[in-house]
């Protein structure tokens, strides 16, 4: 009898498998030359991962966009008509004489287009990357597009997406923030733009001011984001420049772990890195966040660091320009010089861990070696300080700055070496120099709390793809974790030490914990001998996950490494935690069988 049973399901689900195969096999993501989307009509991506559609901002506009399928609140990657809405629902989506897409509004005029030279058979697709593309019908491939949507970023980067400069036709791709997040669409006050002048960085900034820069990339990372770490398992930054373009963006490994990266005009304007672990947003990265991220915090020649008390200092052989000022903590003056510089008799005071310092108007060449940096500046008397460009490998490639020096921050660690130039007088003064070392020594310490995250190292919890069939939404209650590092734990705990420790029972310690990106977390360390097994512990972990309640504790990965076995949850102040911990703990325990 169950046998059969279990026949007859598999054949309905074939049935109605295939019906929805003869149906559907127009494809609910392209459109092509006939037909139109209309404002309660959408395309879905095959996989069923985005949507094409039309939304409706706070002003009851008609925007065409792009959403996640299937996540809410609705989160919208892409606009199309965002400066340029529609006011009601008579508009519609078509493909137009000229082979172009065009937004028409209700009197058919258009308010948006996709501006591209003839193709015979157009059609638009709308891809699982949330690229929508515009291509010809004879094109199986999606190489030869005629026009993507990922060439026209509004606020969001997604994976495969980039920003930046092609130099060769002088064409430039940004992030703008949208005028009210999560309302208003239309373009906001805050851009992130790459500028390409010296050495290129990344250049966060409210109308034309600059608030944020994140230092030149080092090979590895921006020199301004020390947890930013190129990361193999999960997430790749790819910063490239040469004398035709200069581009940034990000991959990632495991496309169903969902990821994006926005330019927020919350919180005055952020840059925020998202990811959907458990049902929800993640915000693992962010920034600005701290004092010393804003641009020029603390003046020319000024050294911000944030576990430093005041944030501000000068630099060996340099003092406050207006000390009244930098005692009330307004370091924004910054610092002159104890002893003006000879040249001939010149010395360079080696700094660490340093955010290197503005580079719109420097010198660069990506083939000089430190040493051969050294001595041109040395020799150009108006050379202020050097670095080497990349640090991999033992540093490679000479960056000279002309003048002052702005927004430098220290990182421990992070940051890298800095060579300034001061008067010979002003390198051996040693009370400064010993002062500085007791607030360094001071920041090791304060700054261990607060260790990398490189950018989440993220490994996963693999677990064999269900085939989706149209409509299946098991995949979403599929385990999508990240993994994380042991070493990102052991900083982000401060090498797990009493201070940081919240509770123990049976089963191991919790402790508390920051990731350099911001992240508050509390880690759940089992013991070595609570006798679990890989296994057990991975059914454990989906035990909890599926145990989760909106108003729990969030999980938000584990880590399987060197014997250790540990759970990652976000860290809620005001909470009775422990008892959310401990408790969740053992009514998992107690439910074991009954899960499996
Ligand atoms: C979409 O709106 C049209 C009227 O504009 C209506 O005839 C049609 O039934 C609607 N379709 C859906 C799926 O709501
Ligand atoms: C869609 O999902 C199937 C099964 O999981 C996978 O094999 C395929 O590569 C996916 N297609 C895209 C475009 O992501
Ligand atoms: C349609 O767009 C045209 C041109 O932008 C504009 O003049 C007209 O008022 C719009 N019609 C409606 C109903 O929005
Ligand atoms: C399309 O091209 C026209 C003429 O070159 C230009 O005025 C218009 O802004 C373009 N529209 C878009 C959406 O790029
Ligand atoms: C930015 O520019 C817009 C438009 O010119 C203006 O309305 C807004 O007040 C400006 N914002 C700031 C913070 O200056
Ligand atoms: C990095 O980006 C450049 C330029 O967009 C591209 O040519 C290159 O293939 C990318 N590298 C990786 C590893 O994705
Ligand atoms: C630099 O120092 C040398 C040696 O002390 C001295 O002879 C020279 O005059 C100084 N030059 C300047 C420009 O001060
Ligand atoms: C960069 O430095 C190398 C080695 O000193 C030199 O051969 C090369 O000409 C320099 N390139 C530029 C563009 O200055
Ligand atoms: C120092 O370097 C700058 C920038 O490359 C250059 O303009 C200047 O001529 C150099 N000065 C000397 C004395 O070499």
């Amino acid at each position: 009898m169950r046998v059969f049973f279990t026949h007859l399901n598999s054949l309905i689900i074939i049935l109605i498998s295939f019906f929805f195969f003869i149906t559907s096999s127009t494809s609910l993501d392209t459109l092509t030359g006939t037909q139109i989307l209309k404002t309660n009509q959408t395309l879905l991506s095959e996989n069923q991962t985005f949507v094409l559609g039309f939304f409706r901002g706070s002003n009851t506009n008609y925007y065409l966009g792009i959403w996640y399928n299937n996540i809410s609140p609705q989160t919208i990657v892409w606009v199309a008509n965002r400066d340029n809405p529609i006011d009601n629902s008579a508009g519609h989506l078509k493909i137009g004489d000229n082979g172009n897409f065009v937004l028409l509004n209700s009197s058919g005029n258009p308010a948006w287009s996709s501006n591209q030279t003839n193709a015979k058979n157009p059609v638009i697709q709308l891809l699982d990357t949330g690229n929508l593309l515009l291509k010809d019908l004879s094109d199986t491939t999606n190489n030869n597009y005629l026009w993507q949507s990922f060439e026209y970023p509004t606020d969001t980067l997604l994976p495969g997406m980039k920003v930046g400069w092609n130099l060769d036709t002088g064409t430039e791709k940004h992030l703008t923030s949208w005028k009210v997040e999560g309302e208003d669409p239309s373009s906001g006050d805050y851009t992130l733009k790459i500028d390409y002048h010296g050495l290129p960085e990344a250049l966060l900034r409210r109308n034309q001011t600059i608030i944020y820069r994140n230092g030149p990339w080092n090979g590895e990372r921006f020199s301004g984001i020390p947890g930013m770490k190129d990361n193999t398992n999960d997430l790749k930054y790819n910063f490239t420049y040469d004398e035709h373009g200069v581009w940034f963006s990000f991959s990632v490994t495991e496309p169903s772990l969902l990821s994006r990266i926005i330019l927020s005009s919350d919180s005055d304007g952020q840059y925020q890195r998202y990811m959907w672990i458990q049902g929800r947003w993640n915000k693992f990265s962010y920034t600005p966040k701290d004092p010393c991220d804003y641009y020029r915090h603390c003046g020319p020649y000024g050294v911000c660091e944030n576990d430093a008390s005041p944030i501000c200092t000068c630099m060996q052989g340099f003092r406050p320009k207006n000390q009244e000022a930098w005692n009330l903590r307004d370091g924004s003056d910054g610092c002159v010089r104890n002893t003006v510089l000879n040249c001939s008799t010149d010395k360079f005071l080696h700094l660490e861990n340093m955010k290197l310092p503005e580079t719109s108007s420097v010198f660069m060449n990506k083939s000089m070696t430190l040493d051969e940096c050294g001595s041109l500046c040395k020799r150009n008397c108006s050379c202020t300080a050097y670095a080497n460009i990349d640090i991999r490998n033992g540093g490679s490639g000479c960056v000279m700055w002309f003048g002052q020096l702005f927004d430098m921050n220290v990182h421990r660690p992070g940051g890298q070496d800095l060579y300034v130039r001061l008067a010979a007088a002003d390198i051996g003064s040693s009370s400064s120099n010993k002062n500085h070392r007791a607030v360094l020594a001071i920041g090791i310490t304060l700054s261990a709390l607060v260790l990398v995250l490189g950018l989440v190292a993220i490994c996963y919890l693999r677990k064999k793809r269900q085939q989706s069939s149209r409509g299946d939404q098991r995949n979403m209650d599929d385990l999508k974790l990240p993994m994380f590092n042991f070493d990102t734990l052991m900083m982000a705990t401060n090498n797990f030490s009493q201070d940081n420790k919240l509770g123990e029972g049976g089963f191991g310690s919790v402790y508390r914990g920051r990731l350099i990106e911001g992240q508050e977390i509390a880690v759940k360390r089992l013991s070595e001998n609570s006798g679990q097994g890989i296994n057990e512990f991975k059914n454990e972990i989906k035990l909890i996950a599926k145990l989760q309640h909106r108003n729990l504790v969030r999980l938000l990965g584990c880590c399987i490494e060197k014997n250790e076995k540990m759970v990652v949850y976000e860290y809620m102040k005001n909470r009775g935690l422990d008892s959310i911990l401990f408790g969740l703990e053992a009514l998992a325990r107690r439910n074991y069988i009954d899960f499996d």
